[in-house]
């Protein structure tokens, strides 16, 4: 149906069945209308998987949902690395979509991971706004290319679960553009999601769900966004204002109440007949575009997408550590598994993500599946958070029986779910026993981590390895055994820094807030930005990741040493594989601004390109990269805008945000000059760095002040003692210029100066 065909049939709707249209028929199905032929469609969550609830519906996963595969969830996906892997499983996703006739799956959620806390880590990608932004935008491209909608999530500043629905995330704009818009706006410029979910939370007092900058300035107007936004599920505060504010659909159900608000504010005259109309024609284009492209028939192969689940969560496992090389296991060496994690593994979070799985393979399984010699003890159980001293003793001597340990590790349910935040980032201590009392029995103890984001290790210096799985879908043990084995090399990067203890974290004196909300006060200083500027150590860095293999970077090559903000600037790399086993190297690159002036407050480095490739033993390839103005701007709240500093630039390649053994500086010239103002208190050294402006006053002002500079000969020796060159420059270059006519005793005639600022102001 065209636009003009979608205005006829709102033409032909009373204001009522309007206003019904801007709200659910129920918890999962926007309303028809009957009487115009108007059909009904289903949303569902997900969206690492399907959830799809029948009439009984509910928003938490209390009720079941029909049986799906349940794909890992983003923590994990965000450690591959891999864009297209991403694509290729929204295509799945899209399949099964098509399948099930759901018009829209609620995903992806790409809120940044400002603290290890938030209890929705596990959904969430990463704490770099720029990987969330790439992968978000890859899994929407490929659950759209079946012609079913997206719904990014949750729009925006949604950084905690604690009081959720009514706090206020109060932070400055350069923070919120520079860290927390980033993944909204790319996948919104690239890959134009169907639709947008807003947010609980209020954003510096006002709702999401109600603030016309969020929804419409800048969603709509800046980055072009074409499709609906519904509100999270019960985050309509003032539906009225949500309409106008740009809030087409709310969701669920709101029982008609806001419905007759809606037709009511009309009536009197406080809300535009057109702004309702705008929310339908917004809506009815998204129910068009998947009615007029429903393809029921789709297969859906859930065994096929079984396996393709163990695929993608192989690809996503990060090596931590692996002392001795002790992996790769041996397939002929007898191997302890210990855990209950190993047989029931924790593999998706807990809430409106939780999938209903048709079946799961744990590790054990998997193992036993190969005919491998893999013992089983439990260790710990989930559901008491204990480990008994029995448990612990079984464990034990298994471990001792064995070549290898291998203890199955990591959060329980209880510990991270939607709703709630963790309070700490400590492991079950059951389990942290565990681990001690294995790795004393036998010294070749590795550990397999499955949580959603960061915990504390107390035990890294016992064990020889360790694997992070994340939440890796329903298929994980196949996973880990492929990794364990060898059949697979790990390639994993961690998409986070681990950092040693919580208290680290730079959100940690203000995570949480008070009642009325929460101050972002670490402002753009999040994750890898913070440590990495204070030089901090932190348990494992962003970005890190290891192999069976090695790799080796050379060869960096610029395109050009000296370019202007609107040129593309491309970067090339040779990666080598330098072991003796095919592998797959995540090459990253950061961008760091060497020198700011204006731009003093920045992250040392910061992620703007990255590339995963697969190498051969021996094998070399060139990788490249384009970056343009984004990659070196900052967003200047003075001008609304991106803007670039002229000035020298770091690019650096390597394989984390810690190591980055390739270097290479480009010199970037802005094509835009910020807008400056000065005045008598303006001071010398603003005045003296501003090319324009010191060609005005320069020269003056020097001679004004000259009684700092101890080049000066009339200087007594005193007074060249008391004060050092480098003294008397700051206080020179500190002085407010308005010193010039006092300090000149007269000599200076104010009138003058007063000319100069105009033309420095032109
Ligand atoms: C969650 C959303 C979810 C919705 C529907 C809300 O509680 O925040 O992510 O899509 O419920 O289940």
């Amino acid at each position: 149906m065209d636009i003009n065909q979608i205005r006829n049939l709102i033409a032909q709707m009373t204001l009522e069945e309007k206003a019904g249209l801007l709200s659910g028929q129920d918890f999962w199905h926007t309303k028809p209308v009957e009487r115009l032929g108007i059909p009904r469609t289903m949303v569902s969550d997900g969206p690492h998987g399907l959830r799809k609830q029948d009439e009984e519906g509910d928003h938490l996963g209390i009720n079941d949902s029909i049986k799906a595969v349940c794909f890992p969830a983003a923590s994990a996906t965000a450690a591959s690395f891999d864009p297209d892997l991403l694509e290729k499983m929204g295509e799945a996703l899209g399949d099964a979509c098509q399948h099930e006739k759901l018009s829209v799956l609620l995903g992806p959620a790409v809120n940044i991971k400002r603290s290890p806390l938030c209890g929705r880590n596990f959904e969430y990608f990463s704490e770099d706004p720029y990987l969330t932004g790439v992968m978000a935008t890859a899994l929407i491209k490929g659950i759209q290319s079946k012609n079913v909608g997206t719904s990014i999530k949750h729009f925006a500043l949604n950084n905690q679960e604690h009081r959720r629905m009514s706090s206020s995330s109060d932070c400055d704009e350069r923070t919120i553009r520079e860290i927390y818009f980033p993944a909204f706006e790319m996948a919104v410029k690239e890959a134009q999601p169907w639709t947008v979910m807003c947010s609980y939370n209020r954003i510096n007092g006002t709702y999401a769900s109600e603030n016309p900058w969020l929804l419409t300035e800048v969603l709509r107007n800046e980055w072009g966004f074409e499709g609906y936004v519904m509100s999270d599920w019960g985050a309509v505060s003032n539906r009225v204002a949500g309409v106008a504010a740009g809030l087409d659909l709310e969701m669920p159900a709101s029982g008609g109440v806001n419905d007759r608000k809606i037709v009511e504010a009309v009536k009197a005259g406080k809300l535009d007949e057109k702004a309702v109309d705008l929310c339908c024609e917004r809506i009815l284009n998204v129910i068009y575009r998947f009615e007029e492209n429903a393809k029921p028939e789709t297969p859906w192969d859930k065994e096929a997408q079984h396996q393709m689940a163990a695929d993608v969560a192989a690809e996503c496992m990060v090596l931590l550590k692996n002392e001795g090389e002790i992996l790769p296991l041996s397939r002929e060496d007898e191997i302890a598994f210990i855990g209950e994690f190993a047989e029931k593994p924790r593999f998706q979070g807990g809430g409106s993500s939780h999938i209903n799985c048709f079946k799961t393979t744990g590790a054990v399984e998997a193992a036993k599946a190969q005919g491998l010699k893999v013992t089983y003890a439990q260790g710990y159980s989930v559901k008491t958070d204990d480990a008994p001293a029995e448990m612990i003793a079984e464990a034990v001597a298994a471990a001792k029986k064995a070549k290898v340990a291998v203890v199955f590790a990591g959060l329980p349910d209880a510990y991270e779910s939607e709703g709630y935040d963790r309070t700490h980032m400590r492991m079950p201590e059951s389990q942290n026993r565990l681990i001690e009392a294995v790795a004393e029995a036998n010294p070749n103890t590795v550990v397999v981590l499955h949580n959603g984001s960061p915990v504390e290790m107390p035990w890294i210096g016992k064990v020889k390895a360790v694997l992070e799985a994340y939440l890796g879908g329903q298929a994980v043990g196949m996973a880990q055994v492929k990794v364990l084995f060898g059949d697979v090399n790990p390639s994993g990067h961690l998409p986070e820094s681990f950092p040693i203890k919580l208290e680290d974290n730079p959100s940690y004196l203000f995570y949480g807030g008070e009642p009325r909300g929460t101050e972002y006060r670490e402002g753009i200083f999040v994750g890898y930005r913070y440590y990495d500027k204070k030089k901090m150590s932190v348990l494992f860095p962003f970005g890190y990741g290891l192999s069976y293999t090695t790799f080796e970077y050379s060869n960096l090559k610029l395109s050009t040493d000296s370019m202007k903000d609107t040129d593309e600037l491309t970067v090339t790399v040779t990666v080598k594989n330098t072991g003796k086993r095919a592998g797959k190297a995540v090459a990253q690159l950061y961008v760091g601004d060497a020198e700011g002036y204006v731009n003093a407050v920045r992250p040392v480095r910061e992620l703007k390109g990255f590339r995963k490739v697969a190498l051969e033993p021996g094998e070399s390839k060139e990788v490249s990269f384009t970056l343009c103005k984004r990659a070196f701007a900052t967003w200047r709240a003075e001008i609304h805008d991106w803007w670039v500093e002229t000035g020298d630039f770091t690019i650096e390649i390597g394989d984390s945000v810690a190591n980055l053994p390739l270097k290479a500086t480009v010199k970037v010239e802005s094509t835009r000059e910020l807008p400056r103002h000065y005045d008598l208190d303006s001071i010398v050294m603003d005045v003296m760095a501003d090319p324009k402006a010191n060609a005005i006053m320069g020269e003056f002002l020097k001679k004004a002040f000259a009684i700092f500079s101890m080049a000066d000969e009339n200087q007594t020796e005193a007074a060249q003692e008391a004060i050092s060159d480098d003294m008397g420059e700051a206080m020179m270059g500190y002085m407010p210029i308005r010193g010039a006519l006092s300090f000149g005793g007269g000599a200076v005639p104010e009138e003058m100066m007063l000319e100069m600022l105009k033309k420095m102001n032109q």
